[in-house]
Order: C-alpha cells, then structure tokens, then sequence
C-alpha cells in the first residue's frame, strides 16, 4: 500500500510517499520545502508567514512526491497528514489539503499526532525489515518544542513518563546559539562548534564525555554552568536555568572584555545539556527495563547525543534506534509511518478532521 503523508506543523512544508509491504515501511519519497531561510531574516518562525509559504508549496511538493516515488494519486491507498501539535495556521494549511485530497479521492485519512511522527521515523526502511519494535519501548523525543520521554505499549499508545518544566532542548541551542552569532535554527552548527571545542579541550578528535570531564576546560571556573536534570523520581528537565546561566556567563565575558572561545563554550553549554537528556533516559531505563530505545526529533540529529546515547544503551544493554540525520528534523515520511500504524489501529479520520496547536493526550 501506498501512504501519501503531509507535514505543515511548522516552517517546512513536506509531503512524502511511503510503501508498506509486508510490515515493512519504505521511503519513496520526502520531499521538504523549508522556509528557514525567510524566518532567518527574523531570528525565529513568524506564523502568518510560515501559513502563506505553506499555501503556496502544497501543491507543488505533492506532485514532486508522487513523480519521485513514480506513481499515479490513483496507486495511494492511504493519506496521513499532522494534525497536532503546532501552529494553528501552519497545521490548518496540510489538513484541509489532505482532506480535500481524500475526498476528491476517495481514500481513507488519517490524522497523525507530530511526536508520535517524529518516533515513527524510526520505523522506516529498517535494515532487518520490519518496522516499529514488537512490544513496549521508551521514546525519547527531542526537537525544537519537546524534550519528552515516553513509555510505548504499541506505536499508538503511549504515556509520557517525563517532560522539560519550561524550555525544549532545541529551543535552548537556538536561542543560545544567537547570542554567539549563529543564524538560526543554530542546533547544527552549534553542533559542530561543540566538536571543535571538545576536540580543543581534550586535544584529541571526538574525545568522551569522561575524557572531557577530566580536562582542564571542564574545569574552568569561568565556564561553569549548572546540569538542566532535575532531581525527583520524574525524569524532567529544565532548560531555563541553563539558559539563564549561560546568558549570564556571556554577558559577564563582554563586560570584563575578557576573549571568549566560542567552541569551548559551545562544548560545556552542549555537554550539560546533552549529559542531562542521558542521565535523565538512563534513570527511566532502569526504571521501565526496555527492550529498545528510541529517539526522535530535530536535536536526534545532534552528534554528541547520538554518541552518549550508545554509550547509555550499551552500558545497559538496550538496543538503541535513531533515526538517521535526513529524517530527525520535520518531514513528512514520518507522518507516513505514523499514518500507518493509526490506519491499522482503525483510527480513521473524516470531513470534520480539525486542526488543532496544543499537545493532545498521546
Ligand atoms: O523536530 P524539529 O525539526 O522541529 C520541531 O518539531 O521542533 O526540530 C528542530 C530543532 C531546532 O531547534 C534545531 O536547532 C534542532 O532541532 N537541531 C539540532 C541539530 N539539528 C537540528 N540541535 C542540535 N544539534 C543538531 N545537530
Ligand atoms: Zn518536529
């Protein structure tokens, strides 16, 4: 079967072909018109915006899609598109597109939660066949508006186990990453500023979290910044206070005019923020015992958390799921997986399918 899928929750437009045969979920196309080039020029996503640049890509990426898988509107024998979370009129925009499609077609629709998506990018094209684990799983999502670990009992039903009490981890990396001059969304290549740094500081190339706990920078009194995990029986978060102290400790390099490195910077604010999301995933594997982890999201993508996340599941010997770079950030493949397994939990949508910006219950 084929699921043509849509994904409009944000700043990228996205529509993609996936083909699910026999359990297993394949690719055949993901194509995503990002708009971060205009929401640059404003530091962020200004929504009235994000809502016009996606009215005009919709038509023009679902006719990219279907050519790239090479197949015909009348092959697809599913449509999947986000519903929730995120901004109202950016998510109204693929909504009433995929429901106009629907019907024009005849084809069952169904609406598709945004984290769920972002988890069901780990079921795509997997390499032993297949796609989502059999069984219970942890997923740990972690993008621009979530930090979340969830406890699945199928890929259609989870509960979230631990959440951030303020800011997500991307949101963190951007707004920090601004104020060191990096455009926005600044998670990738304050990514690659961090690997300098820890390169610089341990003098060696992709040194350890212990090796670089033992350097001389970690040690640094100036660079000190506070852990954004947070003590209690919830795996939680909070990044604000890491936020706060690393604006803080910008401010106070300008105003003593004393020179500061900006990729040992990037490699403490990234270590603390990274060391916490791991603590915080290993306290709730001990704690759920799963068979496999997955992770999810635009800061998956982030090098340093894909490698302390293997040194967490090999430790405790999980097997561990990321998906790969091209499908952590926003993408409509995703949503196709995701459609897939509502469609089989008989979770249809119809005409009366609304959007709508809040979290729902997963
Ligand atoms: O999942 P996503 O595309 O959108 C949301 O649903 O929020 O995530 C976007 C976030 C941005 O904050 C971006 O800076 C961050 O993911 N990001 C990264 C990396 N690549 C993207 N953060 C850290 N390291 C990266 N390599
Ligand atoms: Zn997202």
């Amino acid at each position: 079967m084929y699921i043509l899928a849509f994904e409009s929750s944000c700043d990228e437009t996205s529509a993609a072909v996936v083909e699910a045969v026999d359990g297993a979920l394949h690719v055949r196309s993901d194509i995503i018109a990002s708009q971060v080039e205009i929401h640059r020029l404003y530091g962020g996503v200004v929504p009235e915006i994000a809502s016009r640049a996606h009215i005009e890509a919709i038509y023009r990426i679902t006719e990219q899609a279907l050519q790239q898988a090479d197949i015909r509107i009348g092959q697809v024998g599913l449509v999947a598109v986000t519903s929730h979370p995120g901004l109202i009129g950016a998510l109204l925009v693929a909504v009433n597109f995929a429901k106009s499609l629907a019907a024009r077609h005849n084809l069952p629709l169904v609406a598709v939660d945004h984290i769920k998506g972002h988890i069901g990018a780990n079921y795509l094209d997997r390499p032993e066949g297949g796609a989502a684990p059999s069984g219970t799983f942890l997923a740990l999502v972690v993008s621009g508006g979530h930090t979340a670990l969830y406890r699945a009992q199928s890929p259609t039903k989870m509960t979230m186990v631990g959440t951030t009490r303020d800011d997500a981890i991307g949101e963190a990396f951007d707004k920090i990453g601004r104020l060191i001059g990096l455009p926005y969304p600044a998670g990738a290549q304050f990514d690659a500023l961090a690997q300098e740094g820890f390169a610089m500081a341990c003098d060696r190339e992709n040194p350890t979290f212990a090796q670089y706990r033992k350097s001389a920078a970690y040690r640094d009194p100036h660079m000190a910044l506070p852990s954004p995990a947070l003590p209690g029986d919830a795996p939680d978060f909070s990044f604000s206070g890491l936020k706060t102290a690393a604006m803080n400790l910008l401010h106070r390099y300008e105003q003593t005019g004393q020179p500061l490195s900006r990729p040992l910077f990037a490699a403490r604010f990234t270590y603390e923020a990274v060391d916490a999301v791991a603590k915080q995933t290993d306290a709730a594997i001990r704690r759920y015992a799963p068979g496999t982890l997955l992770v999810a999201g635009g800061v998956a993508a982030n090098s340093h958390l894909r490698r302390r996340l293997c040194e967490v599941c090999e430790a405790r010997e999980v097997r561990l799921l990321i998906p790969p770079p091209c499908l952590c950030g926003d993408n409509a493949a995703m949503i196709g997986a995701q459609g897939y397994y509502e469609y089989q939990a008989g979770h249809l949508a119809d005409s009366h399918l609304n959007a709508c910006a809040a979290d729902e219950a997963l």
